[in-house]
């Protein structure tokens, strides 16, 4: 372990002012959710063309609800591990001012940060093609298969962003201006590779933040990053947590 990088991650985010956490599915990783790249991602056992696009869900809802379906049933016993609890308090203290995440499991609310950007949208949610109505996926009747809206009886489909499909104009620039006002940016397990959020920490380091990686291996941000922390997040963050007490 590197007790420099973890001490200056703590000094940095000491001296913040306005601290960013930007997050991937690295995060959710301890809390047993898979990720998408690597060798047990969800990408080497299914092919997103075929289950995450608007395509693909045209041509065969009943598939893709089936598979959004089994996800949302993998998050039901799933908890926000101690790193979510470490984020929690440093937001409920002030540490913390804002959380943009890729990830659409929700951990996040569930660990008290309830006003989180999501990218990418949230697997919890359906929303209707024909009249936009929003609602939570629990409160709908999945016994038959597509789910159809209970307003209109339109198509409901998962809430999230599919490959191919413009991310919510208001979401990105939420985004954009906390990563251009940060003056730390905590970037906690994700590949980099998916545009545009991954212009997101590029953004805060050219406003000149501090750019905090958190990863288990280097990543498209490694190189712009001022400390690297080869940690999972799970251990990351409590050992940053505890080292803040004494920076
Ligand atoms: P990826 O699966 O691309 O990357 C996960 C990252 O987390 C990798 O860099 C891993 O090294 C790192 N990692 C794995 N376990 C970790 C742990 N325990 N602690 C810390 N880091 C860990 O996931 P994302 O970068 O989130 O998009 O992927 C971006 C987007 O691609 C997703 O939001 C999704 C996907 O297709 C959509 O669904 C639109």
């Amino acid at each position: 372990m590197d007790v420099d990088a973890v001490r200056t991650a703590a000094k940095y985010i000491k001296d913040s002012r306005n601290l960013v956490v930007f997050t991937g599915a690295g995060m959710s990783a301890d809390s047993g959710i898979p990720t998408f790249r690597g060798a047990d991602g969800l990408w080497s056992k299914f092919r997103p063309e075929e289950l995450a696009t608007l395509d693909a869900f045209l041509k065969d809802p009943v598939l893709v609800w089936k598979w959004y379906l089994w996800r949302i049933s993998k998050l039901k016993g799933v908890k926000p591990h101690r790193g979510y609890k470490v984020l929690s308090r440093w937001y409920r203290e002030g540490i913390l001012k804002h959380v943009i995440t890729q990830n659409v499991d929700g951990l996040f609310i569930r660990s008290g940060i309830e006003e989180v950007v999501e990218l990418h949208g949230n697997i919890l949610r359906a929303k209707c093609m024909s009249c936009r109505y929003k609602t939570s996926i629990d409160s709908l009747d999945k016994s038959s298969l597509p789910i159809l809206c209970p307003r209109c009886y339109g198509l409901m489909r998962p809430d999230v962003v599919w490959f191919g499909e413009p991310l919510d104009e208001s979401i990105v620039e939420a985004a954009y201006r906390y990563a251009r006002e940060s003056d730390v940016m905590l970037v906690i397990g994700t590949s980099g590779v998916v545009y545009p959020a991954a212009y997101i920490p590029f953004i805060a380091k050219e406003s000149g933040a501090k750019i905090i990686e958190v990863n288990i291996e280097e990543s498209a941000i490694t190189s712009i990053s001022d400390v690297f922390i080869g940690l999972k997040a799970a251990d990351a963050l409590p050992l940053i947590d505890k080292y803040l007490k004494k920076v």
